[in-house]
């Protein structure tokens, strides 16, 4: 048996429903034939917790999920912040999971970077780092030969970047459209129903779908933030999410979107690259999207993504329904491929 110490950034909705599927996951890691051990979680509002035996699970979702201070569960070093905290803990591997920053992806890209620095692979659910600072954190992971993967931040943990880098081989991403986040679409799913944008709203932060600040979802950064990631990662881009034009759904309202529904069109917010003039060019907007297009019928919490390649044409990626789990199935997805590739004996 190996030991394997995790520490986490964060214990919001995603790093809850991580902890939860990882004990629920307990029997198809043994084959692995790793121990693996939450050494420490740091939290923005409510402390800092380590303790170099582990942290007891049961007792963190209950305190995470009541929203009380985590301090109570130290039994090790005390951490002023999240910094001294990642740039000390003893542990292998960062899972990061704070909010998201769409303005300069900070302050999670020099936690990742003093994780990485310090030899920790580092799997994250939050958009910020991936989509500012993408190329410098994988050359450094590179070099510390260690890893940094990012597979839930993009279709709730859908493989979509293990998905071309382990099965398309030989293969050129000519572009993507997609519909990339789940709380617009989920608004615009229900304004179709005759809901006001503001109950739809309510009703996606109740599921835990939007971000902290849903601002960040209505006027299209999320999806921008994603969109940065895709190009980046798929197609040698190196944009960042201020980059992106971008146009959110906030001028449409619930008449405008039940009459394109009579015409026989369904507003999405499309999240569209293609090569032009041999550098990618992406944008988010909402477009009206024929019935007869399969992303049409892309409805409520699911998300989906259409990649254009040089060798299969066109493959598209649909999540049903995704919701918080599914996010936390990316990072054990990860968190596996960082064992297999590690720790394998
Ligand atoms: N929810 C989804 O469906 C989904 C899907 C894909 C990706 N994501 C991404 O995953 C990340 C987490 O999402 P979530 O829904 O779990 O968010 P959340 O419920 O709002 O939780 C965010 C957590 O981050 C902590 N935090 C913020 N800044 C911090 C800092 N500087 N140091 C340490 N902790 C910090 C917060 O601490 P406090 O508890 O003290 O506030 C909180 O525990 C976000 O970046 C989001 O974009 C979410």
């Amino acid at each position: 048996m190996t030991d394997l110490r995790l520490a986490m950034l964060g214990l919001g909705s995603v790093a809850q429903a991580f902890l939860r599927l990882l004990a629920q996951k307990s029997d198809d890691l043994a084959p692995h034939r790793i121990s693996l051990k939450l050494v420490g979680v740091a939290t923005r509002s409510r402390g800092i917790a380590a303790n170099p035996a582990g942290l007891d699970l049961a007792q963190l979702l209950e305190i995470g999920a009541a929203g009380q201070p985590v301090d109570n569960l130290n039994n090790g070093r005390r951490f002023a912040d999240s910094l001294e905290f990642v740039q000390n803990i003893q542990a292998d591997v960062l899972l990061e999971c704070i909010t998201l920053n769409p303005a300069s992806g900070q302050p999670a890209i020099d936690y990742i970077s003093a994780a990485l620095q310090r030899g920790l692979h580092v799997i994250t659910a939050n958009k910020s780092a991936p989509a500012f600072a993408l190329a410098r954190l994988s050359d450094l992971a590179r070099r510390q030969k260690k890893a940094f993967l990012y597979e839930a931040t993009v279709l709730d943990g859908t493989p979509v970047f293990s998905f071309v880098r382990d099965t398309l081989p030989a293969t050129k991403i000519l572009g993507f459209r997609g519909i990339l986040n789940s709380t617009t679409n989920f608004v615009l799913t229900a304004m179709e129903e005759g809901l006001p944008p503001e109950d739809a709203l309510r009703q996606a932060q109740a599921l835990g779908i939007a971000e902290a600040n849903p601002d960040y979802d209505l006027d299209g950064w999320d999806s921008a933030a994603k969109t940065a990631i895709l190009v980046n990662a798929l197609m040698s881009g190196s944009t960042t999410p201020d980059q992106i034009a971008r146009t959110g759904i906030r001028h449409l309202t619930t008449r405008t979107v039940i009459e394109a529904a009579r015409q026989g069109r369904r507003f999405k917010l499309l999240s569209e690259a293609v090569w032009r003039d041999n550098h990618p060019v992406a944008r988010v907007l909402p477009r009206m999207v024929p019935l007869t297009n399969p992303l049409a019928h892309v409805s409520g919490t699911s998300a989906a993504i259409t990649l254009i390649t040089d060798t299969l044409g066109e493959v598209t990626l649909h999540l049903h329904e995704g919701e918080v789990p599914q996010t936390a199935y990316g990072l054990l997805a990860d968190l596996i491929t960082v064992i297999k590739s590690h720790y394998a004996k």
